[in-house]
């Protein structure tokens, strides 16, 4: 059975919410197709809430260069003008800031603001991770204001950063967060979590045909299964660190490299030249798919059970590139 209509739960969706929210800081999930169909619902439930809760304010804070989807909605939360401006006037109540910066955060806030709503590490924007301090200062800051944080976790959750949640890192606890790509390993699936005191929502207020199916939330079980008892999270680490060391080689020996970044295996390759088309074609031409995600960063990111041989023919590859390139 790969759908039972959404009004009856399945075993497998009941498994899946309860390893989520086991393995989280957060106490509901809602069940959808995608990554911008969980930041929909995670918008709907901010605004909601600040109907309820803080005397109908809707504004959400958003980050420059930020990414949450290709929907009406999420491309209007998306800090990216090129994503935005071709469809017309954009959904209201979006504020953009700096990424990184919680001043602008806070010369941002008004009666007006509902939630803040980051990446903790900006994926398409090219893998920008802020500084150790960025998210306890914007929790807190949610905390003194009385406003929602909400962590997009769709490229940056489910093991990719080296930890299941890549919010452990700063210590803190999102009130919403949304999770997709990986969480059923290929199987097209969504979910937005939330904590109780979040939770707005109401039969009736939200829905989604294939949510939470059976198919879709059987995979998931058995990929955060995995994750957790397998050891994948520490080969995600193991060749996070390989892929590291390897870049920083390669930085030694080809002028075209001006850095690289990143945690686990969400890496970034700088180049001192808008050249990433270059690279990606030609190593695409030798076998290795990779990323252009700026006109000067390359993004890696290979499957969390990636081999140690499979990381060195890689980095072998971009070597060659490099050098062809150099010449
Ligand atoms: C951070 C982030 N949020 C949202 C999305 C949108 O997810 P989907 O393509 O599943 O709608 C993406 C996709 O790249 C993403 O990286």
């Amino acid at each position: 059975m790969i759908y039972v209509k959404n009004i009856f739960y399945s075993e497998p969706q009941i498994e899946l919410a309860e390893m989520l929210v086991n393995n989280s800081a957060l106490d509901q999930v809602f069940f959808c197709n995608s990554g911008a169909e969980a930041n929909e619902a995670a918008i709907k439930i901010a605004r909601k809430w600040g109907i309820n809760n803080r005397n109908g304010a809707f504004e959400i804070i958003a980050a420059n260069n930020g990414f949450h989807g290709r929907t009406m909605t999420t491309v209007a939360a998306t800090g990216t003008p090129a994503y935005r401006e071709p469809f017309g006037p954009p959904t209201p109540g979006f504020v953009f800031v700096d990424y990184d910066d919680i001043k602008q955060i806070m010369d941002a806030t008004s009666e007006q603001t509902a939630a803040i709503m980051l990446e903790p590490i900006q994926g398409e924007g090219g893998i920008n991770v802020p500084s150790l301090t960025y998210l306890q200062e914007v929790r807190s800051w949610c905390d003194d204001q009385g406003i929602l944080l909400i962590l997009d976790e769709i490229q940056t959750g489910m093991g990719r950063s080296g930890k299941l949640w890549a919010y452990e890192f700063a210590g803190i606890e999102p009130d919403i967060m949304t999770s997709a790509k990986g969480l059923a390993g290929g199987v097209p699936i969504g979910a937005v979590l939330a904590k109780n005191s979040a939770c707005v929502l109401e039969p009736g207020d939200h829905g989604s045909t294939f949510g939470g199916n059976p198919l879709a939330t059987a995979a998931g079980a058995h990929v955060i299964k995995r994750l957790i008892n397998d050891g994948i999270l520490e080969n995600v680490v193991a060749r996070g660190n390989q892929i590291q060391q390897r870049l920083e080689g390669l930085q030694d020996r080809h002028i075209l490299v001006s850095g690289q970044r990143g945690v686990g295996l969400l890496r970034g390759l700088e180049l001192s030249k808008n050249v990433s088309v270059d690279i990606v074609n030609a190593s695409r031409s030798q076998g290795l798919l990779l990323n252009p995600v700026r006109p000067n960063i390359v993004r890696f990111m290979p499957p969390l059970t990636v081999t140690e041989d499979e990381i060195d023919k890689a980095i072998d590859i971009i070597d060659s590139v490099l050098q062809s390139l150099n010449d």
